[in-house]
């Protein structure tokens, strides 16, 4: 028997219609296209009809039903940067930084990237997938259907492989998608720091063209930093994925300006995330190259720094996606609702604005947008359903999960 299932009587539903072919820009961040008392029919785990609840409901017949009376539907979240696969924390690390060590300083001394390095270095595979299971279980219970999962905790070629297929066994084991992200280049080796070169040519001519070869990954990020990565070494990596089919994303101006957005917009990156401290000329350059600002407020929070320029990207025409940055160094949580609420009260960002980052703009930050991030007729059913009258509730009352259901590729996965 073919699955049906309705959503009905739902206080708004939240299609995020009309911006698949491209992300929403300016303006177009605040069309959420809202249906009151709406309703959302489902079919073999693929949205059929999307309307108001009178009209579907005499329409189309179904097997199952789901009375969302009182609630909020949108489409599942999707967190378009994540560090998901990774062992062990570094709560020590924070309690350094509360007693004025910087996160640059504490990396700089073996610490940061390179304790999580030697973490997931030494854990099995077995390690590795369980203690992502359970981020990933908890990004389902917030409301997220899709996560971009990032490599670069392993540092050598076995390590990195290994992560990468890690997410990729998440990917089919779990309800969340999962859409890979090579990041070798996400620092140098300690041992390496004061030659750099050679880890770059290994990154370049044995990581990327295996990750490649094996299909591990989708795109290819670098953290292009003073002291990590610079613009040139940058490129030449990006540009070595390009030639191997992965797409650039890159970690930009986060801590120091660095000419990152002028690069990614060079490279033709999908994304450009982070930009704490990007360049008027580098905004410019995003906006004009179509590139997706990934903005991490969540990660400003936590390393006590200043927030990206939101409203001004905003208004140069950047398309924004937010994203938690999930990492245990400078943004150790999976809550993509708490990232919204920041993006409220830090960035000046709209709550319609950080409805649309964390759907159809993420979603085009990682390049399933025809898949996912609206509720359009063939995408895949990924829906939340949050315990809240009106969508303004989940900006207004923060820090809290409203969540009630999550429903992927048309099955309920949290009720
Ligand atoms: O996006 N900036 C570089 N990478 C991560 C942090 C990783 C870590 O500290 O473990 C980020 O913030
Ligand atoms: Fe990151």
């Amino acid at each position: 028997m073919t699955d049906k299932l309705l959503i009905m009587n739902a206080a708004q539903v939240i299609t995020m219609k009309g911006h698949s072919d491209r992300p929403a820009i300016q303006g177009e961040m605040a069309e959420l296209d809202i249906i009151e008392n709406g309703a959302v029919y489902i079919e073999d785990g693929k949205i059929a009809a999307v309307g108001p609840t009178d009209e579907i409901s005499s329409n189309y017949s179904s097997n199952q039903r789901i009375d969302a009376s009182g609630k909020v539907v949108t489409p599942g979240l999707i967190d378009p940067h994540t560090h998901l696969v990774h062992a062990g924390t570094r709560e020590n690390e924070y309690a350094m930084r509360l007693n004025g060590k910087t996160y640059m300083e504490i990396m700089e001394s073996g610490g940061g990237i390179h304790a999580t390095t030697r973490a997931t270095q030494k854990a099995s595979h077995e390690m590795l997938y369980e203690q992502s299971k359970k981020r990933l279980d908890q990004f389902l219970l917030h409301g997220v259907t899709t996560v971009e999962a990032k490599s670069g905790y392993g540092l050598t070629l076995e390590h990195e492989i290994k992560q990468l297929e890690v997410a990729h066994q998440l990917h089919r084991d779990h309800p969340v998608d999962l859409i890979s992200t090579f990041m070798g280049a996400h620092a140098i080796p300690m041992a390496e720091k004061g030659d750099p070169d050679p880890f770059v040519d290994r990154v370049i001519h044995e990581m990327i063209p295996e990750v490649a070869k094996r299909k591990l990954a989708t795109f290819n990020d670098v953290f292009c930093e003073r002291g990590v990565f610079t613009p040139e070494q940058s490129r030449r990596i990006l540009e070595a994925g390009k030639q191997h089919g992965l797409m650039p994303k890159i970690h930009a101006d986060e801590i120091e300006p660095y000419e990152g957005a002028e690069l990614a917009a060079s490279v033709g990156a999908v994304s450009a995330d982070h930009l704490l401290k990007a360049s008027e000329k580098g905004i410019k350059a995003l906006a004009e190259g179509g590139v997706v600002g990934v903005l991490l407020p969540g990660t400003a929070f936590f390393l006590m720094a200043e927030f990206a320029e939101a409203r001004k990207m905003i208004e140069a025409g950047i398309p924004i996606a937010l994203s938690t940055d999930a990492n245990p160094g400078s943004s150790p949580t999976i809550s993509l609702p708490f990232i919204m609420n920041l993006g409220c009260l830090k960035m000046g960002m709209t709550p319609e604005e950080v409805l649309s980052a964390t759907t159809i703009n993420a979603a085009h930050a990682i390049g399933c947008a025809r898949e996912a991030g609206s509720l359009e007729i063939g995408k895949k059913a990924d829906v939340t359903i949050f315990n809240v009258p009106n969508y303004l509730t989940l900006s207004y009352q923060y820090g809290m999960n409203h969540v009630d259901t999550v429903i992927k590729s048309g099955k309920p996965v949290v009720i």
